[in-house]
């Protein structure tokens, strides 16, 4: 089913006035079809079509990067994945990780697929159109993982230009889709890097406990080599994840996040047994379980990486 939009919600996306969506109907730039009640509702192509005549298309490679396990990486590709689509934008969800979460997360078979990211890390004539499938979602895309990818990064060793390969296979496809999140696995392996390499932005998901704090330190020492080495510099957000504010040392932890990371924070993800069980039912939470804590905090998220980069100077 295609998904549709209400001429105030196209307003709100778009940041612009309800007048101003009439004034492009008048002109005969959007067309919107008519729903029960007689409302307006207008699709993803007119989205992205105010977009881009407001200006207020964003291209984006967001990498969910963490080396730590269990943080809540596959969750957030998910769960974002599915309210930056509410946001009426078109995204692709890049599986890395072997076990392939990601994949079967979307009731998808990993090994259902003749090619994976897998080959599109390894196999210099496989392109990223050969690897995208649907999801199922509409404006949803994936690339899907599976096992072998627990090889690939011995083969990548052998190749030249290694960092490189996924943004140079991506570039092919950027205009597609608005924004392309990254899974990353579980270490700081050369698949990860690609990842990097091929993000505009990291965000980094994080649970609420001392030992956090080291694998941050290791990943921010990376983020440095990356910008040092390659001149590549991500804008990096903290994701503090399974956040309980009844546990006083989760608040203090918060507060001492919030002073060293001031406004590279993004709003903690609650603890919501609906983020669990999203998965079993194949959906992100989002559609599944709309009124659930855990989407509505992905949705402001969402909200947070869509807006506009104010200028220092800007007043708040
Ligand atoms: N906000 C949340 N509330 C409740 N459970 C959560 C939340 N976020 C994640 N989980 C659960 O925590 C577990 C680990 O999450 P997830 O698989 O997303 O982490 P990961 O960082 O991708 O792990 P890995 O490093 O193994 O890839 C999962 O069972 C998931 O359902
Ligand atoms: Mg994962």
């Amino acid at each position: 089913m295609n998904r549709t939009f209400t001429a105030g919600r196209l307003a709100e996306i778009a940041g612009v006035t309800r007048d101003h969506i009439s004034q492009l109907e008048n002109d005969g730039v959007l067309a919107p079809a008519r729903g029960e009640r007689n409302q307006r509702l207008f699709t993803a192509d007119d989205v992205s079509r105010v977009l881009d005549l407001t200006g207020r298309r964003v291209r984006k490679g967001i990498s969910v990067v963490n080396q730590k396990g269990g943080v809540g990486k596959t969750t957030t590709v998910f769960n974002l994945a599915g309210a930056l689509v509410l946001e009426g934008r078109r995204v692709l969800a890049v599986d890395l990780d072997a076990q392939a979460s990601l994949t079967v997360s979307f009731g998808l078979d990993p090994s259902s697929y003749a090619r994976t990211s897998h080959d599109l890390l390894t196999d210099d004539n496989t392109s990223a159109a050969d690897v995208i499938a649907a999801t199922g979602v509409d404006g949803l895309d994936i690339i899907p993982a599976d096992i072998r990818l627990a090889s690939a990064d011995v083969l990548l060793r052998e190749m030249i230009m290694r960092e490189r390969i996924l943004s140079t296979k991506l570039e092919k496809i950027a205009d597609r889709y608005d924004v392309i999140l990254f899974d990353c696995p579980p270490n700081l392996s050369t698949i990860t890097i690609n990842a990097l390499v091929a993000s505009t932005e990291a965000v980094v998901p994080m649970e609420t406990q001392f030992y956090s704090i080291k694998a941050v330190d290791d990943l921010t020492r990376t983020f440095n080599l990356l910008a040092a080495r390659m001149n590549h510099h991500l804008a990096v957000w903290m994701l503090p994840t399974k956040i309980d504010l009844r546990i006083k040392l989760t608040k203090e932890f918060l507060i001492g996040m919030e002073a060293n990371f001031k406004d590279r924070m993004l709003t903690s993800i609650r603890t919501d047994a609906n983020l669990a069980k999203a998965p079993m039912v194949k959906e992100p939470a989002v559609f599944s379980f709309p009124a659930s804590r855990g989407s509505r905090d992905y949705r402001r998220i969402a909200r947070e990486l869509l807006a506009p980069v104010r200028a220092a100077s800007e007043p708040a």
